[in-house]
């Protein structure tokens, strides 16, 4: 059984306020839900102050971070190593987002590196992966998942993927609002799937695939409804705690 994970990537947002704030609130909505793993990825900035907050709460939240260097210390100006995010409490690590294969020019082999580097260290990664518009638009959507995701199985083989997570996220589909349909999106995932499969039927069935892009309440129970969805990595609407704590019950609801 695949346990939802529904993932709150925070971006480059907030304040010690808002942090504060967010966690409160989230706490209140979330008090006895069950069936579904929650997690924050705050700024990096911010982890201290998070761990510190949900450790006085006693939270289920998990904690995470958005994303990691390749190196554990040195001479890496502006660097964040595993150990720095361990060392605050971050399990889950998100890494390939687009944002930072668009405007900090990551590669699949960089991010692979990076995804290795985290599963060495004890940690989770929470691997990013989704075509373009264009890519979309020239039926390209499993091919470039396919070989995202081979950077990781060809280097590491497919049983590096027991542990971590896939989020599928359409680029076209990021902040725009103009989200996957539940049927295309379930399509992709099964695809996805399947393409582990190729190498280990066992790791296909156990790792968790979770939808992003434009993932609110209103469209979250139809994602989670879907066999292949486990979950979502969700931007803008995990910045409001009700919202994000709808999406988060909307899972529990449609996976138990
Ligand atoms: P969005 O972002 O929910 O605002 O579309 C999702 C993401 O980039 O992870």
């Amino acid at each position: 059984m695949r346990r939802p994970l529904v993932m709150g990537n925070w971006k480059l947002n907030g304040n010690k306020t808002m942090v504060a704030e967010l966690i409160k609130g989230l706490e209140a909505e979330l008090n006895g839900v069950e069936g579904v793993d929650v997690a924050i990825a705050p700024p990096v900035m911010y982890l201290d102050l998070a761990e510190q907050l949900l450790g006085k709460a006693e939270s289920k939240i998990i904690l995470g971070a958005q994303n990691v260097d390749v190196n554990l210390s040195g001479a890496f100006t502006g660097d964040i190593s595993p150990d720095m995010l361990k060392d605050f409490g971050a399990t889950h690590i998100i890494i390939g987002h687009s944002e930072r294969r668009e405007y900090h020019e990551e590669s699949d082999e960089f991010v692979a590196k990076k995804f290795a580097f985290l599963k060495e260290n004890g940690l989770v990664p929470v691997l990013c992966i989704g075509e373009s518009d264009a890519q979309n638009e020239a039926g390209e959507t499993v091919a470039v998942c396919a070989r995202q995701l081979d950077a990781v199985i060809n280097t590491q083989g497919v049983e590096a993927l027991n542990g971590a997570v896939i989020a599928y996220e359409p680029i076209w589909a990021i902040g725009t609002g103009k989200a996957a349909t539940a049927d295309d999106a379930q399509r992709i995932h099964a695809a996805i799937r399947a393409h582990i499969a190729e190498k280990s039927e066992e790791v296909a069935k156990n790792v968790v695939i979770q939808y992003g892009g434009s993932v609110k309440p209103e469209n979250a129970e139809a994602y989670f409804a879907q066999p292949d969805i486990d979950g979502a990595l969700v931007g803008g609407a995990a910045l409001i705690a009700d919202s994000f704590a709808a999406i988060a019950k909307a899972a529990a609801k449609a996976k138990n």
